[in-house]
This record gives C-alpha cells, sequence and structure tokens, in this order.
C-alpha cells in the first residue's frame, strides 16, 4: 500500500471546490495557480557577483548569526536556474513565485544593468518554459545602505518597483513585499533576524514604513502602468498564525485571541484591505507608541493590494490567564496542538487553515485570496538523504492542508484563486541556516555541486496538478 494513503478525495474535493470557483467567476477567465516558491536570498547565492552590493543579510550571516551558515552559494540557483524550471515543468507547475534582490538590481539609486538582465533572462525562461512568474519585490534582503526604520526608503523602494515594473512586463502576478509582521517582529523587536534591532516600539515604525513603502510601489503600478497592462495583479503577502481561544468557552480567552489576530493580522490587512487604517485594538494597546497616518496616507494605503496573499503554516493557542506575552502556548489539556515538524514554531494544524481562510473572508471579504505560501521542514531529526527524499510526512501534512483549503471553497465560498507550496528547493532557513529543509526537492550540501533530488512530495505535486487540472 502506498504510504501516502489515498488520494482520491483529496483530488475530489480540489476538483469540486475549483469548478466551483469557476462557476461562481471567482477565476475569472483564468485557471487556478499552482505555484511553488523560493526566495533570492535563500536559493541565489553569487551574493558578490554580478555587481551585486551586500544585503542586510549578508552582514547578519556574515556575523555567524545564522547558526554560522550564509547564502553566500545557498542552492547556486543564479547558476543552476535553467535546470531547476525544467524539474518545476516535470512537476508539472504552472506558476513559479521568486523574489527580486533589490541589492543586485541596484546600487544605492544606480541601476545595476547585470542584476535586471539575471532576471530578464530568468523570466524569459520560466515563460519559455510556459510558467507563468509571480514576483516578490521585497523578500527581506534589504540594501544594507537602508534601515526600515528611516522613512527615507519609501522613495527608492518605489524607484525600485518602478525599474522592475519597466523591466518585466510580461509578469501577470507582482507582490510587493513578503510578511511584513515577520521581517519587522523578528527584525527589529526580537533580534533574530537581520538587522538584529532588539526594542520595544521600532518595530512599529518598521511596519509604518513598509506599508507606506508598499502603497508607494502600488501607486507606481496604478499611475504608470496598470492602464496598459489591465490583466496585471499587484498585491502584498500577509503571514499569520491562527490564534485560537485556549479554552473557547472562556470569554477572556476568545477576547484575547482576537485581539492576537488584529495584532498581527489586522495591523497590516486592516490598512490595505479594510479602513485604511490601525485597528481600534492595535491603537489602544499600543496606546502613544501607535503610529499615526495622515489622510493622505491612509488613502494611498486602502485598496493598495488586488489580491489577499497569504503565507499560511501553523496555528497556536491563546491563555488569557497568562500575563501578556506569555500568553501563547502549543498545548491543551496536555496535548499539542498538532505534530511537531522541524521547526519550533510550526506544528501541523491543518483545521487552522479553513478556519484563517474563513476569517479572511469574514472580516475583509477580499475579491481573492492566493495562497502565496504553504509547506512543512524536516531534517533536524534525520539527515539521511533517503529519509528525506521518502517524504511521506510532508505529503500528508499537503493533502491535510489542501483538504481544508477546499473545503473552506466549497463550504463557505472562500475565494482562492491559487495555491503556492514553499518551497521548490531545500534552502538557507534564515536563522536556522540549512538545518530546516522545506523543500519538495532535495538538496545535498554536502555535495559542493548541490545536486538536487525530487521528493516523494515533488512527485506528489506532480500527479495532482495534472489529474485535478484534467476534472475542472
Ligand atoms: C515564510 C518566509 O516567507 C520564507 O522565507 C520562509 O522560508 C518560510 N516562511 C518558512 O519559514
Amino acid at each position: 500500500q502506498c504510504p501516502s494513503g489515498d488520494d482520491s478525495s483529496v483530488q475530489g474535493l480540489l476538483t469540486q471546490a475549483i469548478s466551483k470557483a469557476k462557476a461562481d467567476g471567482v477565476l475569472g477567465d483564468k485557471d487556478f495557480i499552482w505555484g511553488t516558491a523560493t526566495a533570492a536570498y535563500q536559493v541565489e547565492g553569487a551574493w558578490n557577483e554580478g555587481g551585486r552590493v551586500p544585503s542586510l543579510w549578508d552582514n547578519f550571516a556574515h556575523e555567524g548569526k545564522a547558526s554560522n551558515d550564509t547564502g553566500d552559494v545557498a542552492v547556486d540557483f543564479y547558476h543552476k536556474y535553467p535546470e531547476d524550471i525544467q524539474m518545476m515543468k516535470q512537476l508539472n507547475f504552472t506558476h513559479f513565485r521568486y523574489s527580486i534582490s533589490w541589492p543586485r538590481v541596484m546600487n544605492g539609486l544606480q541601476r545595476n544593468e547585470e542584476g535586471i538582465q539575471f532576471y530578464k533572462d530568468l523570466t524569459a525562461e520560466l515563460l519559455k518554459n510556459n510558467i507563468e512568474p509571480v514576483v516578490t519585490l521585497f523578500h527581506w534582503d534589504l540594501p544594507d545602505i537602508y534601515d526600515w526604520r528611516n522613512e527615507s526608503l519609501v522613495e527608492p523602494f518605489g524607484q525600485y518597483a518602478d525599474i522592475m515594473f519597466e523591466a518585466l512586463p510580461d509578469v501577470k502576478y507582482w507582490l510587493t513585499l513578503n510578511e511584513p509582521w515577520v521581517f519587522c517582529k523578528l527584525g527589529y523587536q526580537w533580534g533574530v533576524y537581520a538587522p538584529g534591532v532588539v526594542s520595544e516600539t521600532d518595530f512599529l515604525t518598521c511596519g509604518h514604513n513598509a506599508l507606506k513603502a508598499h502603497a508607494k510601489a502600488y501607486s507606481v503600478w496604478k499611475t504608470k502602468y496598470q492602464a496598459s497592462r489591465p490583466d496585471t495583479k499587484v498585491g502584498i503577502t500577509l503571514n499569520a498564525d491562527w490564534r485560537a481561544a485556549l479554552d473557547p468557552t472562556n470569554p477572556d480567552d476568545v477576547a484575547l485571541s482576537s485581539k492576537e489576530m488584529d495584532l498581527v493580522l489586522g495591523w497590516f490587512a486592516e490598512p490595505v484591505y479594510g479602513s485604511g487604517d490601525y485597528p481600534q485594538s492595535l491603537k489602544e494597546h499600543f496606546a502613544a507608541d501607535a503610529p499615526v497616518f495622515t489622510e493622505e496616507e491612509k488613502a494611498s494605503i486602502k485598496g493598495s493590494s488586488d489580491f489577499f496573499g497569504l503565507n499560511f503554516y501553523t496555528a497556536i493557542y491563546v491563555d488569557s490567564t497568562k500575563p501578556y506575552g506569555q500568553h501563547e502556548t502549543v498545548h491543551r489539556n496536555g496535548e499539542l496542538i498538532g505534530e511537531e515538524t522541524a521547526s519550533e514554531w510550526l506544528h501541523i494544524v491543518p483545521w487552522g487553515f479553513s478556519t484563517m481562510l474563513k476569517y479572511i473572508k469574514n472580516v475583509w471579504n477580499p475579491p481573492s485570496i492566493i495562497v502565496t505560501e504553504n509547506g512543512v521542514s524536516d531534517g533536524r531529526a534525520s539527515t539521511d538523504k533517503e529519509t528525506l527524499v521518502n517524504d511521506y510526512g510532508r505529503v500528508k501534512f499537503y493533502q491535510d492542508y489542501l483538504t481544508e483549503m477546499a473545503k473552506a471553497m466549497i463550504e463557505d465560498d472562500v475565494p482562492v484563486t491559487g495555491y503556492i507550496a514553499w518551497s521548490l528547493l531545500d534552502n538557507f532557513e534564515w536563522s536556522q541556516g540549512y538545518a530546516e529543509r522545506f523543500g519538495l526537492t532535495h538538496v545535498d550540501f554536502d555535495d559542493p555541486a548541490l545536486p538536487r533530488t525530487v521528493k516523494k512530495s515533488g512527485e506528489y505535486f506532480g500527479s495532482l496538478i495534472p489529474n485535478v487540472t484534467a476534472q475542472v
């Protein structure tokens, strides 16, 4: 018997869900997006080639703050992308999400033609192979002359966005920023991500400038490109772990979990998809420390995303009997919220996914939701290649999460238009270095040639996608 179990019910549900999205007009004249993803610093390597200048992450990693690993070589995607594109094609993905490295395409305010050309070539190679690009402008590798606490990066970010919009006219999906919650909280409060700042309030300034930079890029898009490319969509991608009340019958747990959703997801989603301003609970929570938008800024942020980009992984309980800050737990009555993975923060909680999707629909009712990341790590319990390649646990993860997504689409009309698996390849997992593997493809880091081997989970998508597509 196949250890990945019976897949027909998953395929059946996805077929039903996508057919419904088509019939309801949610997909318009488009097909469902089946993608896989990477980010520049996590895969490219070539950190000092082709005129690339240093980013905050180069410095952070070179100081030994990423488990003594660096992205200097990473998985050498910079040189190996043609072969990786063939692999993607073999796995039947229709879309590929990748990011542009800002320090590769600009040196200060100067264009770096060699860097721009790299992304033109990469994009052309994808299109030649019938894979549609989904391009992220900022996936954390900030040129080290900038700092998210300083508003002066907003204009340069707009110029950078302009250069890339102009350079890649065939891209149909753009993401301005990836997970501002993560790069602001982990980079400017907890100090575990670049630039490693520990502060009680700087993360709020970071988030404030991130929203302004996002709105700037969106307005450049709107004023200069939208009319001539009506088919292209531009948005932001946000993340949050679902916050569930530890005791759903305790009103204090319920209230605190809802406040936490405001402070994590609402922090960015409410300005962009809601009122143009921060949630009331965030303003009350941070009081005088909460940054304030001008009316003009609010107007530019409100509505500045054509879809809801969501990165989703896990869920956590909220316990109001504990002091604020220690109120998150993964245990209920001694039982874990979900199976553990190689990442401390990631438990396998499929029901969290459908709950989150329904929440987004109920609160902001966006025209569409693109799941821009979903995936799971292994690689700590075993470093044996055989074991890592036969990743039946990851296959099960995808089956269970996809089932929940399909149910939310069928039963609750959640308008999901795409699903992108994280990640195409094992890669540099930020402060955890190479110890946590999220790939659908194994990379042998002990071999300088960095050979790739498709895992069972990669093969899983390879058969799932055409099977579902054939029935829709
Ligand atoms: C979110 C980030 O966007 C990505 O860079 C990271 O590798 C995955 N989640 C897994 O942690």
